[in-house]
């Protein structure tokens, strides 16, 4: 059955070219041949100030590409996050869109009874980080905590389920462009099966 893909891309750098991107690109070449319809979010587009209040946070955004990405989540069946491990988490331009993106109750709120509600319920994600270490290592000393935070404390919180995780270890040089073809094309497969 044909879904709708949003791919939410947090490599920070607005100049592109980096292995998230082309990670990005083939997810959304398997996704596009399959019949599925895919939107990327380039969030080093997003040209965002830091939320520094609660106000500001339930306030609903006004910006056009806060704005566009709420639409663009709001309609996909499936979430695709893909970013690059910076000092052990998300890059920090990637977290600020994800607040800027469930502002306004978005994400979650609290009704007049006091019970939360899950904004993003229904949907399916997949989480794919890359990262200089080997991802054994993220596994099994680090034990995944900064992706567990954002499977458990962000999109399970607001209703995702299932989240999937795709880490990618020793991504860097050009001794590893045999590993990087591979994952592409694990990518696009990913892609096809909306997975
Ligand atoms: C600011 C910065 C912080 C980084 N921190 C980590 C880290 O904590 N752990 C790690 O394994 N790799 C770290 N790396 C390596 C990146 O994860 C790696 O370069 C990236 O996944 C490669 O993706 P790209 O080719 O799309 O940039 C860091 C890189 C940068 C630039």
């Amino acid at each position: 059955m044909a879904r709708r893909i949003a791919i939410i891309q947090g490599h920070p750098d607005p100049d592109g070219g980096h292995f998230c991107n082309a990670l990005a690109e083939a997810y959304r070449d398997g996704a596009e041949a399959a019949g599925h319809a895919v939107d990327i979010v380039e969030t080093s587009r997003l040209d965002l100030p830091y939320l520094r209040n609660m106000a500001e946070w339930e306030a609903p955004p006004e910006d056009e590409g806060v704005l566009g990405m709420q639409r663009i989540v709001g309609a996909a069946d499936h979430l695709v996050i893909i970013y690059p491990l910076w000092l052990g988490d998300m890059p920090a331009v990637l977290k600020s869109a994800l607040e800027h993106l469930s502002r306004g109750g978005f994400v979650l709120s609290v009704d007049e009874g006091g019970h939360w509600r899950a904004g993003l319920r229904g949907k399916s994600a997949r989480v794919v980080v890359t990262m200089g270490m080997p991802s054994l290592v993220y596994r099994l000393f680090f034990l995944s905590h900064s992706l567990k935070s954002l499977e458990r404390n962000i999109l399970k919180f607001a209703g995702v389920k299932p989240v999937r995780t795709t880490l990618m270890g020793q991504v860097e040089g050009e001794a590893r462009a045999t590993r990087r073809e591979g994952w592409l094309a694990q990518m696009r497969r990913l892609g096809r099966d909306a997975a």
